[in-house]
């Protein structure tokens, strides 16, 4: 049977047979110190030159960095590694030997492992973040699936817009145009009168043209959707749910959180209740703190930033003025019931949402004072004639999650293969 590292306290005084890479290297005299990863843990094997051949320990000697190796050895404690034990090497073979790994143990520019994606993610680093993400993305499928949610999936080539016009990705379909769908809600809310409670999660696609440390053109997002709900069910849901996922990445993974330095006593504070505050509150903030944002408008990364470093936990800021938020939402006097939750510590929006224009006659004004076009929305107005209710429900976006609960400050790291503007190789 294969043998993992993280398993390795089970075979303490045993001799057994490793397979991994080697990714670092150390000697000293009749000593090398071989650094091994295989992805669920690291382990250090000890290769002493009185208790392997002369072969072996010339061959050790020789190992290079990322080299897939097999090594034989006795499972012994050793309290001051990460893992606690240390395998005692009786015999090393060379799997498959790396020449000029081109990531060294040295400091490399962003660009130059962006490049090297594929090979980056084998860094202790990113082992941790694409722990971290697994964890938190098991955590959505978990907190959905324990509450009677469907998981209902979205197409991801559309006939139309969801969030507005502007960061479309057009293609070719057949002798037709199609978009890459930018959110799964309008489905959500047609299998939401289907089911009741869903939700769907897979990746969505925005041209955003600006480079920022918070967008990428291909990113995941869980969108969950209610029928019977208003605004506040909506952020009791959010609230309960974000919680949910910061308590689980503590509870699974607090040594990938260590080794990333995150200051965990900060993912510790989040806790319900968030803190409510209405888009008014917000631009009183703002204005108290010196920004000069003028009432009417949208919040960009800075003032979301100045907002959030006035709470301990993720804030909601609800009811947006109408005129910048969606044509879908449902509107309340010149305010639409609309939340976003902005995380803490200056890492932006994480969730956008809220309460949906039940009315069909209302919805319709809105697609038309937007500029859309009605007829590619029939089947979407479908669901506002044939025993419409109120509903609502929200997107949370897992790269900028995964940003905040690493803290990792760009979310380029926080996504396998990330897609940027000018990036979609490898
Ligand atoms: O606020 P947004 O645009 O909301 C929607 O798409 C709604 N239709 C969701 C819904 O109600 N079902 O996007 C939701 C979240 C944002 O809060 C953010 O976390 C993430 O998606 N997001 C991005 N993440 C990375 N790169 C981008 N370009 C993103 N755009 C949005
Ligand atoms: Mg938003």
């Amino acid at each position: 049977m294969k043998i993992y590292i993280k398993d390795i306290a089970q075979y303490e005084g045993q001799e057994i047979t490793l397979q991994a890479w080697m990714y670092n290297k150390r000697s000293s005299g009749k000593l090398h110190f071989l650094q091994l990863r295989d992805g669920t843990g690291e382990i250090q094997a000890v290769v002493f030159k009185g208790n392997v051949s002369d072969e072996v320990f010339e061959l050790a000697d020789k190992i290079t960095q990322e080299s897939s190796v097999e090594v034989r050895g006795t499972v012994k404690k050793h309290d001051r590694s990460k893992i606690g034990y240390e395998l005692d090497a009786v015999d090393v073979k060379v799997l498959s030997a790396s020449v000029d790994y081109p990531i060294t143990p040295k400091e490399h520019g962003t660009h130059f492992l962006m490049e090297h994606r594929h090979l980056w993610l084998r860094s202790l680093r990113q082992n941790a973040i694409l722990r971290v993400r697994h964890r938190i993305i098991k955590a959505v499928r978990d907190f959905f699936d324990s509450k009677d949610f469907t998981l209902v999936d979205a197409p991801i080539f559309t006939p139309n817009a969801c969030e507005g016009t502007t960061n479309l990705f057009e293609v070719d379909y057949f002798d037709d145009k199609a978009y890459l769908t930018q959110s799964g809600q309008l489905y959500m809310e047609a299998a939401a009168m289907a089911m009741g409670k869903v939700y769907c999660f897979g990746p969505t696609f925005r041209a955003e043209k600006s480079k920022t440390r918070r967008h990428l053109t291909e990113f995941w997002m869980v969108e969950p959707e209610v029928a019977f709900f208003d605004i506040y069910d909506d952020m009791d849901l959010a609230e309960e749910f974000v919680e949910y996922i910061v308590q689980q990445v503590l509870e699974h993974n607090r040594d990938d959180l260590e080794f990333l330095g995150r200051d965990i006593s900060k993912l510790e504070k989040v806790k319900r209740p968030f803190p409510r505050i209405s888009y008014d509150e917000a631009i009183e903030i703002l204005h108290k703190k010196g920004n000069d944002t003028p009432w009417g408008e949208d919040f960009g990364g800075d003032e979301e930033t100045l907002i959030s470093q006035e709470f301990d936990r993720p804030v909601m800021i609800h009811h947006y003025p109408m005129k910048v938020k969606a044509f879908y939402m449902k509107q309340e006097g010149d305010k639409a019931a609309c939340v976003d939750m902005i995380a803490p510590e200056g890492y932006g929006e994480i969730i956008g949402g809220g309460q949906r224009e039940e009315d069909l006659n209302k919805i319709l004004e809105k697609i038309k004072e937007q500029g859309l076009n009605p007829e590619v929305f029939d089947w979407y107005l479908d669901l506002r004639k044939y025993g419409s209710v109120k509903h609502a429900g929200f997107g949370l976006g897992i790269e900028r999650t995964v940003s905040w609960i690493c803290g990792v400050p760009h979310v380029r790291e926080t996504i396998p293969f990330p897609r940027l503007m000018d990036r979609i190789k490898p």
